[in-house]
């Protein structure tokens, strides 16, 4: 999605501006722009469609734009193609107020409509322009940029982090935000606001998450909060604790391979923040043994891959802990009018805390009075803030847009809490939640070894470069991880591929296995490991290319199986967590040999903050 950086300070602001976007990239962009105001406040915008080293190009990295003080953008086109006219800033007729904005603005025709009537005309298709617009509307009425903004926000449906420069008030930003992210950091060498941390962070630790509706002023001077009626608030700022290295390549070849490789090391995070001395403790949620106790179903629901956390996670809650759980895709679920009684406990799990329908979905269950726990990655994000309960993965930034690291980190939180509605409600003995507890303790090492084989793995990718088809499949857990193994595969090879419940194929999509077909089956759930076989046996008699993925001590895989590769036997609930690391090394490699832009897919965006 967009990406929005702005500075206010005593340096150049276009360079600083440019160096913000290229840490905000990983977004996802077509387009990008910028706007610098000078001493006198005349506003100069460049934009480009394209990446941002065009834009890099047009102005000399920067150091075209003379001023202290700019705003800048990439876009994710949402209204209107990619296109120079519609990137962002947008600005009034005489460019004396210049903004760029990320989100939705959801009533933009009849307010375009209305700012036609009064004499403005258009000229690009987006939504910002009448966001620009109606703030200069304002502006205009009550000659004031707080006054101007509030009016903004109250005439506006949809979501929006918006920063505009008045040509009156030279060196000054003015911003604010609902539901699109916008976090603001200040130092000595000025105020920096970007749609997210690793932007600004070589300047500053010291970073304010901005609440909805809050209107924030920076300068050089500072940087001051205001509620809707421009009465000043005070805010508490927080330190981000990760390095800007964290955010960084670091001698990788792509960001997602670091993250993969991180997987060890942020499981380990999770883990030993959670269980130390032998004892889980989960008090950080603010649940009660007896809620836990007294809770008579859970709701998972999320986007993407942290839907897929939910998939494995209601094979677990239900076999350990003995209780209903469902598992619902958020942008579905908003929508839906489910049959609730009170009692139920929804489960959101996002890495970046903003993904729209999550967001949205968890509103809904808090409006009708549901308890809401949130599992989210991004420190102070909306869905952590807004759930009554947050479990913070340990997973440090993740900037490749294919989710690795804080996939792993949110099985983890989910096995963390499916053994505390375990214990709590005595569905499993003493003796094998603490064996469950040691096994968790193991998976960091455990993964490390399945790293280990990425050469194999490479090779096979390279074998497997041209297939037009992948099909996963596997049953319970294993099922599940094909799920995200067949996500992982589209979103970065562009490979077709698909996964099934192996009992389901044969209700109709065998028949698109054809010669040569590469059907994957994943072999760690024992019970249901001679099954899949004899699925996957059903799919080699009609010509396809069988590979298996099984645990160290999984028997009676045939020799006609083409490939075979092994993970190290841990619990099978917790199998996931390695099955995974193969699949998305997989994905990795297919990418990168087809000559993908393996950390920023095409189309892709990494928090999807729009519907
Ligand atoms: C896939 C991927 C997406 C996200 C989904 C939800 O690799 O990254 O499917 O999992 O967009 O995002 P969050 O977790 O930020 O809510």
């Amino acid at each position: 999605m967009c990406g929005i950086v702005g500075y206010a300070g005593n340096r150049q602001a276009a360079p600083i501006i440019l160096d913000g976007l290229t840490k905000l990239e990983y977004r996802g962009y077509d387009s990008a722009g910028v706007a610098v105001s000078d001493k006198n406040g005349d506003i100069d915008i460049i934009k480009a469609k394209g990446k941002l080293k065009v834009l890099y190009g047009l102005t000399d990295g920067g150091n075209k734009l003379n001023g202290l003080c700019g705003i800048g953008h990439t876009r994710w086109a949402t209204h209107g193609e990619p296109s120079e006219n519609n990137a962002h800033p947008h600005c009034n007729d005489d460019k004396t107020v210049v903004a760029v904005h990320n989100g939705i603005i959801e009533n933009f025709s009849p307010l375009k409509a209305k700012l036609m009537r009064r004499g403005y005309s258009f000229y690009s298709d987006t939504d910002t322009e009448v966001a620009t617009k109606l703030v200069d509307y304002y502006y205009k009425k009550y000659g004031e940029p707080l006054r101007a903004i509030s009016e903004f926000a109250l005439h506006v449906r949809g979501a929006y982090a918006l920063a505009v420069l008045f040509k009156e008030f030279p060196g000054k930003i003015f911003a604010i935000r609902k539901d699109s992210p916008m976090v603001i950091g200040y130092t000595d060498g000025g105020a920096f606001l970007a749609s997210d941390v690793p932007a600004i962070l070589k300047y500053t630790r010291n970073i304010y998450y901005t609440d909805n509706h809050e209107i924030v002023s920076l300068s050089n001077d500072g940087v001051v909060f205001y509620n809707l009626d421009r009465e000043e608030i005070r805010k508490e700022y927080t330190v981000i604790s990760w390095d800007a290295e964290a955010a960084e390549k670091g001698g990788w070849e792509h960001f997602m391979l670091k993250e993969i490789h991180e997987q060890p090391a942020v499981v380990r995070n999770t883990v030993n923040y959670f269980l130390h001395d032998g004892k889980l403790d989960l008090s950080e949620l603010n649940l009660s043994d007896e809620y836990f106790k007294d809770t008579e179903s859970i709701i998972i629901t999320g986007c993407g891959s942290a839907y897929h956390v939910g998939v494995v996670a209601q094979y677990i809650l239900e076999d350990i802990a003995r209780i209903p759980v469902r598992v619902e895709i958020a942008s579905e679920f908003r929508y839906r009018k489910p049959v609730l009684n009170g009692k139920e406990l929804v489960i959101v799990i996002s890495q970046s805390g903003e993904t729209a329908d999550s967001l949205a979905a968890l509103r809904e269950m808090k409006e009708q009075g549901i308890r809401t726990l949130a599992i989210v990655n991004v420190l102070g994000s909306s869905i952590a803030r807004e759930a009554d309960s947050v479990f913070y993965t340990k997973a440090g930034p993740e900037i490749s847009v294919a989710t690795t690291k804080a996939y792993s980190a949110q099985l983890i939180a989910m096995y963390m809490i499916a053994l505390k509605f375990a214990k709590v409600r005595a569905t499993i003995s003493e003796e094998y939640y603490t064996q469950l507890k040691n096994e968790l303790l193991l998976l960091p090492e455990k993964i490390e070894t399945v790293l280990g084989s990425k050469e194999q793995i490479q090779k096979f990718a390279s074998e497997m470069m041209d297939k037009q088809d992948v099909f996963f499949i596997g049953r319970g857990i294993d099922y599940a991880v094909s799920i995200e193994s067949s996500l992982k595969l589209k979103e970065i090879s562009y490979i077709h591929s698909e996964a099934y419940a192996a009992g389901e194929l044969k209700h109709g999509t065998i028949s698109l296995i054809e010669n040569g077909t590469l059907v994957l089956g994943i072999l760690t759930q024992s019970k249901l490991t001679e099954k899949t076989i004899s699925n996957l046996v059903e799919t080699a008699s009609r010509g396809a290319y069988v590979a298996v993925l099984a645990s160290e001590n999984t028997l009676g895989i045939p020799d006609s199986f083409k490939k075979v590769f092994r993970i190290p036997q841990t619990d099978e609930h917790f199998s996931a967590s390695l099955a995974v690391i193969t699949m998305q090394l997989f994905a990795y490699y297919l990418s990168v040999l087809r000559g993908n832009d393996v950390d920023k897919p095409r189309n892709l965006a990494k928090s999807v903050t729009v519907e």
